[in-house]
């Protein structure tokens, strides 16, 4: 079972720290909670040791000759802190050994996240951002602040990530090496990336729609991985049914047509576009403005448009240097693995893409499932197969487009 130690600093988000103790604990992992003294203040060493199933110690002389200060962090498989406070990332920085946690996280050559809460001026005073840099420097993890409602009437950058977003990352961090050190190296720093998720609906009245089963759940995770690996990411959001990560700026679109301006809009700002997004081909030719009613014969005859090709026009538009990298998907319901690739290649040369992922849907549904498998073409080859949960595809694909990037560059 991954053994996963969660530092809690003394902050008001230490109470969403009890969900993501529960919910990693619910997926199969071994939590052991090393929560600050002030964060005791907030919320009591009973409920951390009956959540987590571990007593509970605050300071380096509990238990001194089990050695814990040492022994816990040395076993952990990932660190994970949070809310991470101004203080703590401070005294983390600077190396300071004066509690049990800060011990921990100078013993532990496992993976460390550091999930960080706190007001806005905290976030962005030049002390801290330089704690955070020298942090990444050394190879730990630092999630972005969701932005949002603080303690009292503050809005802003600050906010602890929702639970479920820090377990995502947390689980992805564990259960894929290759993710975590792309995440260390913040690989896609510097870059400005689109990812269009969702799907979109075409009005037929006030109250009917064509629609499709897209979740968002592979955009959701593209746009966590980048923001992860340290890319700037808008999400250009259609009708999802996933939570969106923190620290992503998001659009709101509804038909094809609105996502065919958003992305334009958006296109000339953006190193990298991808078109994870399921796309209505066909839109109601008109629009009533009335609810559409029986009319006594059995049938209703619609008559439908094509909508514009979104990534087309994307990849017909874009001039360069440095050429924009742009990643299309394309679910198929394939006979087999040549079939795949050889509808995958036309659609890729029709749309002028990059990139292409190929999804075999002809087996089963992919949308809203949790896992994955998918080949990645170029123009002219398999750049590479991968499966999992769509997480770790997410990476997958962002290291294709590392590589189509280098490539560019060479
Ligand atoms: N797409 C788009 N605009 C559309 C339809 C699709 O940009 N109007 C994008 C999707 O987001 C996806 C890619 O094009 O990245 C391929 O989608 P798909 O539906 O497979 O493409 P189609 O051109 O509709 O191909 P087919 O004829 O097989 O339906």
């Amino acid at each position: 079972m991954p053994r996963i130690v969660l530092g809690v600093a003394g902050g008001i988000a230490a109470y969403k720290a009890c969900e993501v103790v529960r919910r990693l604990r619910e997926s199969g992992h071994d939590v052991t909670v090393v929560p600050t003294e002030n964060a005791l203040a907030f919320v009591g060493a009973a409920t951390w040791a009956a959540l987590s199933g571990h007593p509970v110690s605050t300071g380096v002389f509990t238990d001194v000759h089990q050695v814990p200060h040492v022994r816990i962090g040395q076993e952990a498989d990932l660190v994970v802190v949070a809310p991470a406070t101004a203080d703590l990332l401070a005294r983390a920085a600077a190396g300071r050994a004066d509690d049990l946690l800060t011990n921990v996280l100078l013993t532990a050559r496992c993976p460390v996240l550091f999930v960080p809460a706190m007001h806005t001026e905290m976030w962005q005073h030049p002390a801290t951002v330089a704690n955070v840099a020298t942090l990444r420097e050394r190879g730990a993890i630092v999630m972005d602040p969701a932005s949002g409602r603080l303690t009292g009437a503050d809005i802003g950058p600050g906010r602890l990530p929702e639970p479920g977003d820090i377990v995502a990352v947390a689980a992805s961090l564990l259960a894929d090496p290759a993710a975590a050190d792309a995440a260390r190296a913040r690989d896609l720093r510097g870059l400005r990336v689109v990812v269009s998720a969702g799907g979109t609906r075409e009005p037929l009245d006030p109250v009917r729609f064509l629609g499709n089963a897209s979740s968002g759940r592979q955009g959701v995770a593209l746009a966590r991985a980048a923001r992860l690996r340290g890319a700037q990411v808008t999400v250009v959001a259609a009708h999802l049914s996933e939570p969106l990560p923190a620290g992503v700026d998001v659009v709101q679109v509804s038909s094809t047509a609105d996502l065919a301006e958003a992305m334009t809009r958006l296109q000339p700002e953006a190193d990298v576009l991808v078109m994870a997004v399921a796309a209505a081909d066909f839109t109601p030719a008109e629009t009533s403005a009335a609810k559409i009613k029986k009319d006594g014969s059995g049938t209703l005859d619609l008559q439908l448009t094509e909508t514009i090709d979104v990534l087309g026009s994307l990849s017909a538009r874009r001039s360069g240097p440095p050429r924009q990298v742009i990643v299309g998907f394309a679910a198929e319901t394939a006979k087999d693995d040549d079939d795949l690739l050889a509808l995958g290649l036309a659609k890729l040369a029709r749309k002028g893409c990059d990139l292409l992922v190929l999804n075999n849907v002809s087996g089963g549904a992919v949308f809203g499932q949790p896992d994955n498998t998918i080949t990645i073409i170029d123009p002219d080859r398999v750049v590479l197969t991968a499966s999992g949960d769509k997480a770790a595809v997410a990476h997958r694909i962002w290291d294709a487009v590392v590589a189509t990037r280098t490539q560019e560059d060479s």
